[in-house]
């Protein structure tokens, strides 16, 4: 979903969501970059400009040099990234440009509204917020967003169903409905997201992904994000004996960033459940009342910043029925995030596999096809689809392992099936069948020891 109104002298009041800079059909640009062409229907494609980090190009002129690029290139299939530029300015000034989150069908871009996200990122790496003048006593990870760091992770992460999208949309349109001062006693939502599911599928990667998505997509309105990361196990462990005053005391600490209101603020945090494990524990009187003090702490904090329109409250757990109801209720959107689909599993090994040819490790280099392309020829078995089959079944062997050890598997087939520094695809296919095949058994005798 993206906020649109056709008419500029509505849309000029829009000012929250970035104003689509949409083309005239005759692909000039336009002064009046709000209008779309002229349907009603027309597709909203987002397209994110990252602008070197040492560069002082306007971005007015930015914009119009990735129109003239957009211009010249009339029909794209799905997302696709430019880094190469064959004019000085875009190789001066720009880092890459990319058309993101279609639905991956062709686009023909004189009939778009496009939707152009200029960004640099910020470089400075993690900082920790800190309490004390004890350096030990870290409260909270903190990122300034979009940061190098995150760069790539949305795209890395591969679920079904539109799940990214979906939450995307829904967090988008928290922000809006924050930024208009929507009685919340009227039409009732919060800022509060809450992922589950187990071990390894990406939650917390994904916690960091959609904040710097949100950053890129909102910069006409929020001049920058901030990402504070909470781990509630660190909490237990260091502050057990100052109770609760130091959760109010980091609190302050996140308020502070809050305050600025050119800040879009996110705060994960990540293993919910070992906060109101804690406070269940407490309860059952087999921990001290300290656990209660700083759980209960925690909560009321969260909902005093909550109250804040450019907050987001992102949390994450990898079992839901240990979470407490107050916890609960707090979240809107309870995402369900699972293992990956045998075709996602697909799609993670593609990467993989494209990563170790760029590198030279698997070579030569073999186009493999994708599973679309698989399925327009019918699965058949031919020269071109031969090895791509095989990683087909490889997938669908992998179905039930988490994407934390999809993505290590490729460097197990190296280190214990490959026996050379290069390998051919062809070899490389064998020792990742291998390492699934070991991957299984491991995964079984745990099942059997447990
Ligand atoms: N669906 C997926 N697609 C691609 N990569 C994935 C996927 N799921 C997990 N990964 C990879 O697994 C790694 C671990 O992910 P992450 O730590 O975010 O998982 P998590 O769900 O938070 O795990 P935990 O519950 O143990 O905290 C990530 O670096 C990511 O590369
Ligand atoms: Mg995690």
């Amino acid at each position: 979903m993206y906020f649109q109104v056709k008419g500029s002298s509505i849309r000029a009041e829009f000012n929250l969501f970035e104003v689509e800079d949409c083309m005239q059909p005759n692909m000039e640009v336009v002064e009046d970059v709000k209008l779309c062409p002229n349907n009603s229907d027309a597709v909203t494609v987002h397209v994110e400009v990252l602008v070197k980090a040492h560069s002082t190009a306007k971005r007015e002129d930015v914009k119009v040099h990735v129109l003239a690029l957009l211009n010249r290139h009339r029909m794209v299939f799905g997302d696709y990234k430019w880094v190469e530029f064959d004019e000085d300015f875009l190789a001066k000034h720009v880092e890459s440009v990319a058309i993101v989150d279609t639905e991956r069908q062709p686009l023909d871009l004189q009939s778009c509204c496009l939707s152009i996200h200029i960004f640099t990122l910020y470089d400075d790496g993690v900082s920790t917020l800190n309490l004390e003048e004890d350096e030990d006593l870290s409260a909270a990870n903190h990122w300034l967003l979009p940061a190098a760091e995150f760069h790539g992770i949305w795209e890395s992460l591969v679920y079904e169903n539109g799940v990214k999208k979906q939450l995307l949309d829904y967090v988008s349109t928290t922000i809006f409905f924050s930024d208009k001062n929507v009685d919340s006693n009227l039409i009732s939502w919060n800022r509060v997201v809450l992922l589950h599911g187990p071990p390894g599928t990406g939650k917390t990667s994904l916690c960091k992904a959609l904040a710097q998505k949100l950053s890129i997509r909102l910069s006409n309105r929020y001049a920058y994000g901030q990402f504070v990361e909470i781990n509630s196990h660190s909490l237990f462990s260091k502050w057990f004996s100052e109770s609760g005053k130091l959760v109010t005391k980091m609190f302050q600490k996140i308020q502070q960033l809050i305050d600025d209101k050119e800040a879009l603020v996110f705060v994960l945090i990540d293993e919910v459940e070992s906060l109101t494990a804690a406070r269940n524990a407490a309860k059952a009187g087999t921990e001290p009342s300290d656990a209660i003090r700083v759980v209960n702490a925690v909560l009321t904090q969260l909902d005093q910043i909550k109250r804040h329109p450019n907050v987001v409250i992102l949390t994450t757990s990898n079992v839901t029925e240990k979470i407490d109801l107050a916890f609960v209720d707090r979240a809107d959107i309870k995402q369900y995030i699972g293992p990956p689909s045998a075709e996602a599993i697909f799609n993670i090994y593609l990467s993989c596999l494209g990563e170790l040819m760029k590198c030279q490790i698997i070579y030569p280099r073999h186009q493999l096809l994708t599973m679309l392309e698989l399925e327009t020829m019918g699965f058949q078995e031919n020269n071109v689809s031969e090895l791509s089959l095989i990683l087909r079944d490889i997938a669908a062997k992998s179905k039930g392992l988490s994407g934390r050890a999809l993505r290590k598997l490729p460097f197990l087939a190296h280190a214990l099936f490959v026996k050379t520094p290069t390998v051919t695809l062809e070899r490389f296919l064998e020792a990742m069948d291998q390492a699934v095949n070991k991957q299984i058994e491991e995964k079984a005798n745990l099942v059997n020891s447990v």
